[in-house]
């Protein structure tokens, strides 16, 4: 994984220090309002990570004690972390062992009279099973919240992901597509959630009251302290120069991969044909991922499981749950090649017949 440096991030960086306005201002709101049209939704609230652009989530569900939320555990921890904080039980759905993503069919088998959210991952950028998600969701009125980490520009059916469910996640930390060093957006469905959390990511404040004074406005609900600053924003700002290019090679890297791998021993994983991944990892199952690892390693070329399942973590021991085969099978199995950006055509090349010259163990 690397860290994308725009070319001029000196200068601009230099420029919004001399002007002393560091923290949120013109620069946060030019690069939300570019977001929100690249992503083609204008309820796009930043924030200073897609963690908190979960925890947002949470609060505007209304999630507390008592309610169930269902999700993925093969994915970041800071997908589960925002949910089990409200006090809401989480239940772990499986995944299709052949996306990494949550199954729709366990999903179903998961909903009780409890549920009040549905959060799933678009894994490695591909996403999820959307249409059998969403039909679920309306049959029980409950939320969708979408974790797009991964997922910038990916589309399902031809619309970009943040355009579906209820609350869209998207992180700009360090290695992700787009980088501000860390950052993070919340996209809603209803305009109405998007004020709301444009309120609660800055105490629970409208930044843009207008007044005699900003402090003569009353705090009806206290929120947190999760805006994006100008300083992180002029990096977004600068990073949207580059993005398209950067993305096309993800996928143009990933297809390069699919097409030309083929090794029994390496399972790759599934593209569906209606969707677009923005491809962020290239995953694939293999039996004994250390073994592969250090081949891959010898080899010159970095290996990372990038995720582990977050049942390991004792702090879910709550939620042990056996019949979730397919995530065991996903976890032990899962390791990511490189895909990126920054690969030559060399590199490429060399990936390609270093695994496909794998032979197992
Ligand atoms: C799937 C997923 N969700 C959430 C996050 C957390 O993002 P952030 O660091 O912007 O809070 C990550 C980061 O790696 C991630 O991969």
């Amino acid at each position: 994984m690397k860290v994308h440096s725009p070319p001029n991030i000196g200068e601009t960086l230099q420029s919004v220090w001399d002007s002393g306005f560091v923290t949120e201002g013109e620069y946060s709101d030019r690069f939300e309002k570019e977001f929100a049209d690249y992503i083609g939704n204008p309820n796009t609230v930043l924030t200073n990570a897609c963690t908190n652009s979960l925890v947002l989530a949470g609060r505007l569900i209304g999630l507390r004690e008592g309610d169930e939320v269902i999700s993925t555990a093969m994915t970041c921890m800071a997908t589960n972390g925002p949910f089990h904080n409200t006090g809401a039980k989480l239940v772990f759905a499986d995944i299709d062992p052949e996306t990494g993503n949550i199954d729709p069919e366990s999903v179903k088998q998961k909903i009780t009279e409890r549920t009040k959210a549905i959060v799933l991952v678009h894994w490695g950028g591909q996403p999820c099973d959307l249409d059998e998600i969403l039909a679920i969701a309306k049959e029980h009125n409950v939320k969708v919240v979408e974790d797009a980490a991964h997922a910038l520009r990916s589309t399902y059916k031809g619309v970009r992901i943040g355009n579906h469910g209820d609350f869209v996640c998207f992180s700009f930390q360090a290695v992700k597509h787009l980088t501000t060093a860390d950052g993070g957006a919340l996209v809603c469905k209803s305009e109405e959630d998007a004020i709301r959390a444009r309120k609660l990511r800055w105490f629970g404040l409208d930044r843009k009251f207008k007044c005699s004074s900003r402090w003569d406005q009353d705090i009806p609900e206290y929120g947190f302290k999760f805006h994006m600053n100008n300083t992180n924003a002029v990096v977004g700002l600068e990073q949207m120069k580059y993005i398209d290019g950067l993305i096309d090679s993800h996928i143009e890297n990933a297809a390069f991969l699919r097409k030309n791998i083929s090794n029994p021993h390496v399972k790759v994983t599934k593209s569906k044909a209606d969707r677009v991944s923005a491809s962020w990892l290239f995953s694939v199952l293999v039996e004994d991922k250390e073994h592969f690892r250090n081949y891959l390693a010898d080899n010159g070329i970095a290996s990372d499981q990038a995720h582990v399942n977050n049942l390991r973590y004792s702090v879910f021991k709550e939620y042990q749950d056996e019949s979730l085969t397919n995530l065991k099978y996903f976890d032990k199995r899962l390791m990511n090649i490189p895909c990126g950006w920054w690969l030559s055509e060399g590199d490429l090349n060399h990936i390609t017949q270093v695994v496909n010259n794998y032979e197992g163990l």
